[in-house]
């Protein structure tokens, strides 16, 4: 397995000197991708950073006010977009279909995806929930390999709650079936994110099918994420 990712995607979170002062000991790393705000992504541009954005439009240009397009996030140096984030899905109505446009948006643009799918409670059937997700918002996508897929259960974020290991391989591991079946893909790259901080890593990295992780709250302070990376990579 290639080495692990670790994506720290800071929702909406951080004023301009909290930033400035987080920005001055961020620990760069070719494995590390920082989601900011998506006004502050300039401040984090250098030859050694990755780049994330938390959301993009689902066009390139025109009317939209608000909205920042994959083709301006690109040309600017990001080179992740986070898509379908359970928050967005919620709060913003993004459909599976909405997520799908996005999907091709930012790989037309040679943005690389962390598509996010996850069920609202672990209950019996939610694998239906999670393979249709993966069939919808992968529709018409050949470049599996500028995909990671996150799995974040919507009640593991920011709850303290996790699933336990051998529920997250097995759900992995149903990820990674799924596209080998649907879209004849083998071994996409499979994030795990929900609850992850400082004090479970070191449980959690012992799943051995997992590519990575997506850390909401924990990647708002640095000495959590020195510690997360120093588990991981
Ligand atoms: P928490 O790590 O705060 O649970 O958030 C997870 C998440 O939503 C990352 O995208």
């Amino acid at each position: 397995m290639e080495n692990k990712m670790i994506f720290l995607n800071h929702k909406m979170n951080l004023n301009a000197k909290e930033i400035k002062d987080y920005l001055n000991s961020f620990p760069y790393h070719n494995n590390v991708v920082i989601c900011p705000s998506t006004i502050y992504i300039p401040y984090f541009l250098r030859k050694d950073s990755k780049i994330g954005i938390q959301n993009i439009a689902a066009d390139n240009s025109g009317s939209f006010t608000g909205e920042v397009s994959a083709m301006q996030a690109k040309s600017l140096g990001v080179s992740y977009a986070i898509i379908g984030h359970s928050e967005r899905r919620a709060n913003y109505l993004e459909t599976d279909d909405i997520v799908n446009q996005k999907v091709l948006k930012a790989l037309e643009n040679h943005i690389n995806v962390v598509l996010c799918i996850g069920e609202e409670k672990r209950k019996a059937g939610f694998e239906k929930i999670i393979k249709n997700q993966i069939k919808k918002a992968l529709i018409n996508v050949s470049n599996f390999e500028h995909i990671y897929i996150a799995y974040e259960p919507v009640w593991a974020i920011g709850t303290g709650l996790t699933p336990t290991n051998e529920q997250i391989k097995k759900t992995v591991s149903l990820i990674k079936e799924t596209v080998k079946k649907e879209f004849e893909f083998v071994n996409i790259k499979v994030l795990y994110g929900g609850s992850v901080n400082d004090n479970n890593i070191e449980a959690l990295n012992q799943i051995d099918n997992l590519d990575g992780y997506l850390i909401g709250g924990a990647s708002l302070d640095i000495e959590k994420v020195k510690k997360i990376i120093k588990v991981v990579l």
